[in-house]
């Protein structure tokens, strides 16, 4: 049964900022790398619960355009949480229906990293059960960039004919063309930013903002966000 808002707009995509990975493990007295392995721990997770809590289209956000500003060695070893979560989980995912799909720049993550992300998308493009986005090396500023140069193209080929270009061809230009706009975007840690992540995909969704760090969120704090949701009137400019 799909959730629906106090006002029965349906929830249909749930988008999170999974952040606090670094306190969490530094918290403990570890290298933050822990607490990055333990927040992909935690995706895994979640994923397999969404589609029972009727959620249909989950994105988390990986990898900020902003992230390369961190150590080489931090940056390396979420690299390879990346492959290896890609890895291990392909069969997982595949027999549990998901279909996982990747936004931002991939031109900057190195070639066997891309390889296993068309790998999986490839393999997985058929599934429905649960619509898996993760944002690697995504900005929001810099898929605008990109989106907006792909539309300049459209126009000088002549794609459009003679109209002005829409809010729609500019929509399918961007890294999530094809997907449903975040209704609910959970930023786990406390911070209260959206730190460029889906500026314009998000443009009317909801925030909740938790004071859980990522690498404790459990379905049950989700069940809990999404039981809120259902309180909420979205109104979307009306009375
Ligand atoms: C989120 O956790 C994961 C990434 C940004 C890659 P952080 O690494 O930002 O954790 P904090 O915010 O430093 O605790
Ligand atoms: C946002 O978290 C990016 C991800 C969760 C991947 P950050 O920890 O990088 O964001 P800031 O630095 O607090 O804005
Ligand atoms: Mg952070």
């Amino acid at each position: 049964m799909p959730i629906r808002s106090g006002d029965d707009q349906p929830l249909r995509h749930v988008a999170i900022i999974m952040d606090g990975n670094g306190r969490w493990a530094t918290e403990r007295g570890w290298p933050r790398l822990v607490g990055h392995r333990r927040g992909a721990e935690r995706v895994k997770q979640i994923v397999r619960a969404c589609p029972d809590l009727g959620v249909n289209w989950l994105t988390v956000y990986a990898f900020s355009t902003e992230n390369w500003k961190r150590s080489a060695e931090e940056v390396l070893g979420l690299m390879k949480i990346f492959r290896r979560y890609i890895e291990r989980e392909a069969d997982g995912l595949s027999a549990e229906g998901v279909r996982m799909r990747f936004i931002g720049d991939r031109e900057r993550l190195d070639q066997k990293l891309q390889d296993l992300m068309r790998g999986i998308e490839a393999r997985t493009a058929c599934n429905a059960r649960l619509n898996l986005t993760v944002a690697i090396n995504y900005g929001g500023r810099d898929e605008l960039v990109r989106a907006s140069a792909r539309l300049a193209q459209q126009i000088a080929s002549g794609q459009l004919g003679d109209r002005r270009p829409t809010e729609r061809d500019l929509q399918d230009c961007l890294d999530t063309a094809g997907h449903p706009d975040p209704d609910l975007v959970i930023r786990t840690s406390g911070e209260t930013r959206t730190s460029n992540f889906l500026p314009w995909q998000a443009a009317y969704a909801e925030y909740e903002f938790t004071q859980t760090l990522w690498p404790d969120f459990t379905p049950d704090t989700l069940a809990e966000i999404l039981d809120r949701f259902g309180l909420r009137k979205r109104r979307f400019g009306g009375v």
